[in-house]
């Protein structure tokens, strides 16, 4: 870590970092940490036997390439550079094998949200089960300071998938991932709530033009104020519905970043969404649902979520009191902290009318209004309602579709089509 005069409190978590490193040395279970994007499921890149604990412990289908995380470009270039060459000459001159295509991105967002892709050289110092069997491989250098130290405790680049449970939401606490891996892996290093709380943008540049592959934390007009970079183009599958005027709503194909409610997904530009989920487009998802779903009583009882965004943002009174022909029959608020990020939850439990839907509980959450908190706080939403066994969620995605916006309109798209990356 280069600095000695440290407090107790910080030694203590040098401690733990060692602890962290040494088990990531010798066993073969992998170790969560946490990124400034969400948490990583971490393993040491060089040993095969490390990264297929990353697939086991995930339940990751092996086709699905892992990211390398370094903490400088040194780690980087020893990748990039055939083995024999670090037992060669020692004269210290070594050819820069970083595309210089990728050098204003990393100079500008380094470390930081961007992964980028890159040749992994035959022979390789990576596990095989690191690039799925591609001739490249992703990298990033995270921004967390957590993860830079661990990465550098340890020696070796750390290849990391999000640490969540293969088709669920990422995880952007601790406690998230927990829920998912309790009972597969031994340690998690616990650093609070992840600030962007979307996944790296990742880019291939090594094609002409560029491409963006996922769209993330790094937005793609900053990346279009980089040399090179001004025509990059999108190779991910994510149409906006725009002037479509029904929502999304799932499809039978592959999950991903799915709680495991059904997720409705109204987007701004949908006709008749501008003013948010109404209580006649909830009647009409519920009514299928509910006739399949009824408690001891007979009485259906389905269980709806709704994640605020800009729109109808409940100011004083409980947007659930206008279910109308419903009884409300208890209302609560809270407030769920989770780190950094907070849910404003109201719940209402209603009685069924006879003829309409039976909805049994609302659970309203707002994430917040302003992009960057709606993206820190949309995967913890997900889970909240989960958690709290929402059947259906419906959510608002009045998000710009730019910047981080983007990375959120994408995961929302995911979340409710169920169509894989
Ligand atoms: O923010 C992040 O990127 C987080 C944190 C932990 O760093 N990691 C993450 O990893 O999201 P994961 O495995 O959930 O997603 C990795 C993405 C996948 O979409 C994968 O297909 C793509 O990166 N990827 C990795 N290596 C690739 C390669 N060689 N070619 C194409 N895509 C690749
Ligand atoms: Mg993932």
């Amino acid at each position: 870590l280069g600095r000695w005069d440290v407090s107790a409190e910080e030694s203590a978590s040098i401690k733990t970092l060692r602890v962290a490193a040494d088990y990531l040395k010798k066993h073969d279970i992998p170790v969560a940490f946490p990124t400034e994007t969400v948490y990583g499921l971490g393993a040491d890149a060089t040993r095969s036997a490390a990264v297929k604990g990353i697939y086991a412990a995930k339940g990751r289908p092996s086709d699905n390439p892992l990211i390398i995380h370094v903490s400088d470009l040194e780690m980087l270039r020893d990748i990039l550079s055939p083995p024999t060459e670090t037992n060669g000459t020692g004269n210290g001159s070594r050819e820069e094998r970083i595309p210089p295509i990728y050098k204003p991105l990393i100079e500008r967002f380094w470390p930081g949200p961007l992964t980028i892709l890159l040749p992994n050289p035959t022979p390789s110092k990576l596990a095989p089960e690191v690039t799925a069997g591609l001739p490249s491989f992703g990298a990033r250098m995270p921004a967390s300071p957590l993860a830079l130290s661990l990465i550098k405790l340890t020696g070796a680049p750390l290849a990391a998938p999000s640490a969540n449970a293969s088709t669920k939401p990422s995880p952007t606490t601790a406690e998230h991932v927990l829920e998912d891996l309790d009972g597969r892996i031994e340690l998690i290093l616990d650093g609070g709530s992840c600030q962007v709380g979307v996944e790296s943008t990742v880019v291939d540049g090594l094609c002409d033009p560029p491409v963006i592959l996922r769209p993330g934390g790094v937005g793609i007009d900053e990346l279009r104020r980089c040399p090179g970079w001004e025509n990059v183009g999108k190779a991910y599958k994510d149409q906006s519905e725009a002037g479509k005027s029904a929502p999304r709503a799932p499809g039978m194909k592959y999950k991903h970043y799915s709680p495991k409610a059904r997720v409705v997904l109204y987007e701004a530009t949908m006709e008749g969404c501008q003013k948010g989920v109404r209580l006649q487009d909830i009647d009409d998802h519920v009514q299928g649902q509910s006739a399949a779903q009824t408690d001891g009583t007979g009485v259906s009882a389905v269980q709806v979520g709704i994640i605020r965004t800009r729109h109808w943002q409940p100011a004083g009174g409980l947007r659930c009191s206008e279910f109308k022909k419903r009884e409300t029959v208890n209302v609560g608020r809270s407030l769920e902290k989770q780190g950094d990020i907070e849910l404003d939850v109201q719940e209402a439990e209603l009685y069924g009318s006879a003829e309409g839907a039976c909805i049994r509980k609302v659970m309203d959450v707002s994430i917040g209004k302003d992009t960057r908190s709606i993206a820190q706080g949309l995967f913890s939403a997900l889970r909240e309602l989960d958690r709290r066994g929402a059947d259906i969620i419906f959510v608002e995605g009045t998000v710009d579709d730019k910047d981080i916006g983007a990375a959120v309109m994408n995961r929302l798209r995911k979340a409710a089509s169920q169509i894989r990356s």
